[in-house]
């Protein structure tokens, strides 16, 4: 049977990573973003706002599952961060309940838990949030209304604290949180087709040898195989910015750069 999977922000990095690696026959991927995007083979597209109710529970109409991507990727003012992470994941959730969607997958961060300091190493899947933003403040919010429409309603719900995504590591930060575009699409296919997950919070991260800032039991009791390491583009990014200075704050805490003053709410404008 054909299923058809809402992918949310799917004009964006993780988005464009995902399209061509969630292909399938017996899928139809409907495409969802501010931007317009043209559909590919097996694509459908739609151009709206999270938070337009009407058009959110118009898009998960006839939707086996919803891949929730859409919102602000960075520390932004509160205003925008509350209206776009919070409210927006709010609609999302409420409009699939609505269109009777069974799987939400959420991207969450590990800006939820960013201040999760390096002696406890690997963060533990379900840590209590430590947000090192408003931004990571909006990614616990998600993670709870999550809980709630599972609790509430009996929706499949995965939260996944994603670490480092992009094409490659570009930081010594990056070597150890990692998340390659390949493991990526293993990661979401496994959240797609895990039998019954009920509520899970999981981190999103490669098998990089110089790793284990995160669990990856639960992710990996979801059926997710991590093949990739950030070990091939270790050399080149430790030639060009130095070994690891542990004293460095950006290393001190999960969240490595979002967690410095720099970050501090007179800061952000
Ligand atoms: N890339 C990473 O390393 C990383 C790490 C942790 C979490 N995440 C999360 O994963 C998700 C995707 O990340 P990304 O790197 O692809 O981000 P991105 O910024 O590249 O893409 C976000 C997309 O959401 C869309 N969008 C924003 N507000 C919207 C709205 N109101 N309605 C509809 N669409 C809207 C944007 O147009 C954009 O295409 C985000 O929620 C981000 O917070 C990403």
């Amino acid at each position: 049977m054909m299923a058809t999977v809402l992918i949310t922000g799917a004009a964006g990095r993780i988005g464009g990573m995902l399209r061509p690696r969630l292909a399938a026959p017996d899928r139809v991927l409907r495409l969802l973003d501010l931007t317009a995007l043209a559909a590919g083979p097996g694509e459908e597209v739609v151009q709206a706002d999270i938070t337009d109710m009407a058009a959110m529970t118009t898009a998960c109409a006839e939707v086996s599952a919803v891949i929730h991507l859409a919102g602000i990727s960075n520390e932004a003012p509160w205003e925008h961060v509350a209206a776009a992470n919070i409210h927006g994941t709010y609609v999302v959730l409420e409009a699939a309940r609505r269109a009777g969607v069974g799987r939400v997958i959420f991207a969450s961060s590990g800006h939820a838990v960013g201040f999760i300091p390096r002696a406890a190493f690997p963060a533990a899947d379900y840590a209590f949030p430590a947000p090192d933003t408003y931004y990571g403040v909006s990614k616990v919010a998600g993670e709870a209304l999550a809980s709630l429409y599972h609790h509430r309603y009996g929706m499949d719900v995965i939260c996944v604290r994603i670490l480092t995504c992009a094409d490659r590591p570009r930081t010594v930060r990056a070597l150890a949180t990692w998340l390659s575009p390949d493991d990526a699409g293993r990661l979401f296919e496994a959240c797609l087709t895990a039998s019954e997950p009920g509520f899970r919070v999981i981190y999103g991260v490669s098998r990089n040898a110089s790793g284990g800032w995160a669990s990856l039991a639960e992710a990996s009791s979801l059926g997710y195989q991590p093949r990739d390491d950030s070990e091939p583009f270790a050399a080149e990014v430790l030639a060009e910015q130095g070994q690891p200075d542990p004293g460095d704050p950006v290393h001190a805490f999960l969240g490595g750069e979002f967690c410095l003053p720099s970050l501090d709410a007179s800061e952000v404008t």
